[in-house]
């Protein structure tokens, strides 16, 4: 019998209290019959709309409910923790706002903070729910989590009214899950050295010369490359962000401190992505105190450039492959194409800074990816998170391109 396309994969379906909770029920039918170990988890008001037994019976499995269950001790970790996925279909208006803010009040939502897997969420609410400003934020939070929440469908809903808000395609929940269960592993064995955020260079000791990069784009290029398997350093200027979970950190503050942290990672690594917004200038002579106000003359702070690390970190290069990021305001491909040539990238990302549809800051992106065979690619603007998935599906491409390319020593030299 040929193996279907769940087979031997460990899915964890979550059902809330919606009216479209019936439509789990084939869901888990075809995940079963393409060969998945379907584990349901129900929510309390779920189990007012299908009786658990429908999917126990179906699923072979029991269904959890239970936080604190007479049969097992730990119900929430015993699950959660082997699951090669989570998907929660259909998920409430209340569940899902539940997971972005980290609430674990049930068995459900206590699941969703201990797992360790992709999750996936498939909405189902009225029209109204769905616009509403918690759920639009919420949802929003999700995805720059680098939680997949899939688009409802538009059409009839259950309140008789026509909106966004239906219960998401069966075809397209499978066809998210089957492209998060083929990405999971393929960066393992990788290892992706990250820079991000941006760099201070002092003036004096309470003074410095930066920029806003927020380092969002790289912090989520380093998660996506660790959720897909890769061994993942993230060297990392000043930023607000949390540590991003599975990944190994190191904090900078200058650009030579970025060069230095870089520089002793490089041979370790197959790949760098150099996503930091390292400054350009510095001040020339810095001071240790602080630089009183009256004693200021009035002169312009002198400035020198600062080491520029994809120039510097080229000549040892080996086998990595070489990402770098563009910020223009103007002449995008133009002034890309010129960077990946002098800085001998394989791949440049290109973003418009220009305006206040700036990247600096902003949880979305829109990009221009330009490799270094002159391939381009216009990205719509997307959350971060979304668009690092498509940067790392790009240098996949090219991963492979360089591993058919035996026989070129300079290529072969690059295979990762
Ligand atoms: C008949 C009926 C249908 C409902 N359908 C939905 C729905 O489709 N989506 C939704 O977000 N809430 C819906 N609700 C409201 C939820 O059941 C309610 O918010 C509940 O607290 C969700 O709990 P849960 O997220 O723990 O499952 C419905 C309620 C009723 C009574």
């Amino acid at each position: 019998m040929p193996e279907g396309k769940f087979h031997g994969k460990r899915i964890v379906l979550g059902v809330t209290g919606s009216i479209a909770a019936y439509k789990a029920v084939s869901l888990v039918r075809t995940l079963v019959r393409e060969g998945g170990d379907v584990s349901v988890v129900m929510t309390d008001s779920a189990t007012r709309f299908v009786a658990p037994l429908t999917f126990e019976v179906l699923s072979q499995h029991p269904v959890a409910r239970d936080l604190f269950s007479n049969h097992e001790v730990m119900p929430h970790l015993t699950l959660s923790e082997s699951a090669d996925l989570f998907l929660i279909a259909p998920a409430t208006a209340n569940t899902l706002t539940k997971c972005a803010l980290g609430l674990a009040d049930d068995l459900l939502s206590t699941m969703v903070l201990t797992a360790r897997c992709p999750l996936i969420v498939a909405p189902a609410m009225d029209g109204g729910m769905w616009d509403h400003p918690t759920v639009v934020e919420h949802t929003r939070v999700l995805r720059n989590r680098g939680v997949i929440v899939l688009d409802p469908e538009e059409g009839p809903l259950a309140s008789g009214h026509h909106g966004v808000g239906r219960f998401p395609e069966e075809e397209k929940i499978l066809g998210a899950m089957i492209s998060v269960l083929l990405r999971r592993c393929d960066w393992a064995g990788h290892r992706v050295l990250v820079s991000a955020g941006p760099t201070r260079e002092p003036i004096d000791a309470v003074r410095f010369i930066s920029n806003p990069s927020s380092g969002k784009m790289g912090y989520a290029l380093a998660r996506a490359a660790a959720d897909r398997g890769a061994e993942v350093v993230l060297v990392s200027g000043p930023t607000g962000l949390p540590k991003p979970a599975g990944v190994d950190f190191v904090s900078v503050v200058t650009a030579e401190d970025m060069h230095q942290a870089l520089a002793a990672k490089f041979s370790w690594a197959t790949m760098l992505v150099m996503a930091a917004a390292v400054g350009d200038f510095r001040p020339r002579y810095p001071s240790r105190d602080k630089i009183k106000k009256k004693t200021w003359t009035g002169e312009p702070v002198e400035v020198e450039e600062t080491i520029d690390i994809l120039k510097a970190l080229s000549p040892q290069r080996t086998h990595q492959l070489m990402v770098g990021f563009a910020a223009e305001t103007s002449n995008l491909v133009e002034n890309g194409k010129e960077k990946l040539e002098q800085k001998d990238l394989d791949l440049v990302v290109i973003n418009s800074v220009a305006g206040p549809q700036s990247a600096f800051g902003d949880d979305t992106n829109e990009v221009i990816l330009l490799t270094r065979n002159g391939e381009i690619t216009c990205l719509d603007r997307m959350p971060k998170r979304a668009l690092a998935d498509r940067i790392l599906d790009k240098v996949q491409t090219l991963t492979a391109r360089v591993r058919q390319d035996i026989g070129r020593p300079s290529v072969q030299a690059r295979s990762v």
